[in-house]
């Protein structure tokens, strides 16, 4: 098969981030690259729903499939920090997130928002926003899943008063002309005027588009401010009864026939 090797660098950002990237992030990113193609039928369509989980399979935003590995069976009474470990890690996107509010100063409560906003890929990606604040709700405040419900909407509309810029990845997945749906519209118009939008805007403005190779992240800052801020279940997550259980239960087996 022939790879576009222009096309292929172009996926991967600047000419800098290209040259700091260790050669085996180039090789898994070539190999991710060729699998896409590989995984393009004959319509030219991903043999998998792109709103599916990574979990699952799905690839990045832009489609395909990943390979998948074996999973790494989890504790009993699984943590929050034991879902970071075992199924949500590298969580790179995330931590970056995260580390991005701790260093700008946030509070504690945004800070904990960017590092769950989009850990809920790992089990569907279409309107994470909204299944993402599901899953969290009974264990955060109000204000963190809010946030994490509007950031979704809160993406395509640049706010200038906070340097929050279109991002230009938007135009590779979504296109140039794009024109986010009524209902992302509507959600992003009652957002703005919410006494909480900042909660929501802070996420998109410490969410990072692009791979930063220079920045080195880990689940340790973040272990304290989860033990304050994250209502961890003494029955450990997908146990505890709770009407969003089973979505933590997924992510633990998701290889379950039914
Ligand atoms: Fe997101
Ligand atoms: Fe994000």
């Amino acid at each position: 098969m022939e790879i576009d090797r222009r096309a292929f660098l172009a996926t991967l950002g600047t000419v800098a981030a290209i040259e700091a990237m260790p050669s085996e992030a180039l090789a898994d990113a070539l190999e991710h690259h060729t699998m896409e193609k590989l995984d393009q039928t004959a319509e030219g369509l991903p043999v998998i729903r792109r709103g599916a989980g990574s979990i699952f399979g799905a690839g990045g935003p832009s489609g395909g499939t990943r390979a998948l590995s074996t999973l790494a069976p989890m504790p009993e009474k699984p943590t929050l920090v034991d879902f970071f470990k075992l199924r949500f890690a590298p969580a790179t996107h995330v931590l970056q997130s995260a580390t991005d509010a701790l260093r700008k100063g946030e509070p504690e409560e945004r800070v904990l928002a960017c590092l769950l906003h989009d850990v809920v890929l790992n089990l569907i990606k279409v309107d994470h926003g909204w299944w993402g604040a599901q899953m969290m709700e009974p264990y955060v405040s109000e204000k963190v899943s809010w946030g994490i419900r509007h950031h979704q909407a809160l993406r395509f509309y640049p706010d200038s008063s906070v340097g929050y810029e279109y991002p230009e990845l938007y135009n590779q997945i979504f296109g140039k002309d794009y024109v986010p749906l009524p209902y992302i519209k509507a959600t992003y118009e009652y957002a703005r005027k919410h006494k909480w939008y900042m909660e929501a805007r802070s996420i998109t403005v410490h969410d990072l588009y692009a791979f930063d190779p220079t920045m080195k992240v880990s689940m340790d800052p973040f272990v304290d401010i989860i033990g304050r801020h994250f209502k961890q279940p003494k029955e450990g997550l997908g146990f505890d009864n709770s009407p969003v259980a089973h979505m933590w239960r997924s992510l633990i087996y998701p290889d379950n026939p039914l």
